[in-house]
């Protein structure tokens, strides 16, 4: 048996049909959780771009106004972590556990350790503003809080989580991938329900 034969066995011995639990559709997150999801997604991607190229502007009033956006999408980023955690502890669909035993709970500590990195992300955005004095389009100054020494130690950290948070999403991203291609499973699916069944 080939590599890719063995892999589907291991992939059917440890995941669950869904449609065992939902009829003839495979359950599929509701729309919410998913708009949520890939907000979230879409907003890290442009926060990371625009976090690591921005100074290499000369400084002045067009990178001040590019990090006036990165902060506009950071209070984004966080209304959408905030209201996404409360949403899915509230009323979003929970789905069965479509891996059972170590990988279960290897997704589980993963996702919850995102969830993690995501709130940080949020306190240290938020105090990077006031550490920073941000000028806001050159409009709207936010009060300056501690001295250039906390202002660095604050935008280091940040810089550090952001880091973190994209190695990590791109190791979800890629146990996603694995799950769909390699043990053929309908777990990308229930996150993106256009995509063909699996
Ligand atoms: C920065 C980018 C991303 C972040 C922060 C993120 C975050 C998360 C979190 C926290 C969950 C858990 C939700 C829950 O507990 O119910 C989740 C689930 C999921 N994510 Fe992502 N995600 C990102 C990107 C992606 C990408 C690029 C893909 C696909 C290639 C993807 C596919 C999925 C899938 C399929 C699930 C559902 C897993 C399941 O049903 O158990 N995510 N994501
Ligand atoms: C996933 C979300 C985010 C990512 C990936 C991200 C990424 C970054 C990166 C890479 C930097 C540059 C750090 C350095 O120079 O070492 C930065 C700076 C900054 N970020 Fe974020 N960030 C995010 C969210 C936020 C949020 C939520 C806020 C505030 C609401 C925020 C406010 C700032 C500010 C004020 C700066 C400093 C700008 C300056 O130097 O003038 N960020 N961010």
């Amino acid at each position: 048996m080939g590599f890719r034969g063995k892999i589907r066995l291991i992939g059917s011995g440890l995941s669950r049909d869904v449609t065992d639990t939902s009829g003839s559709q495979p359950e599929v997150y509701d729309r919410t959780t998913i708009t949520l999801h890939w907000a979230t997604a879409i907003l890290v991607a442009i926060q990371f771009l625009i976090g690591r190229t921005t100074n290499l502007l000369q400084r002045g009033p067009l990178r001040v106004d590019i990090w006036s956006v990165h902060v506009l999408f950071g209070f984004a980023f966080a209304s959408v972590v905030i209201f996404g955690m409360f949403w899915r502890a509230t009323r979003g669909r929970r789905l069965p556990p479509i891996n059972r035993g170590v990988l279960h709970v290897t997704a589980v500590a993963m996702h919850r350790l995102i969830d993690l990195l995501l709130v940080i992300m949020v306190a240290l955005g938020i105090a990077n503003v006031f550490a920073h004095g941000f000028p806001l389009f050159n409009i709207l100054h936010f009060p300056k809080f501690g001295g250039d020494e906390f202002m660095r130690s604050v935008n280091a950290w940040h810089g550090l989580i952001a880091n973190i948070i994209v190695v990590v999403a791109l190791l979800h991203s890629a146990a996603a991938l694995f799950h769909r291609h390699v043990i053929k499973d309908g777990v990308l699916r229930r996150m993106w329900p256009t995509l063909t069944e699996r």
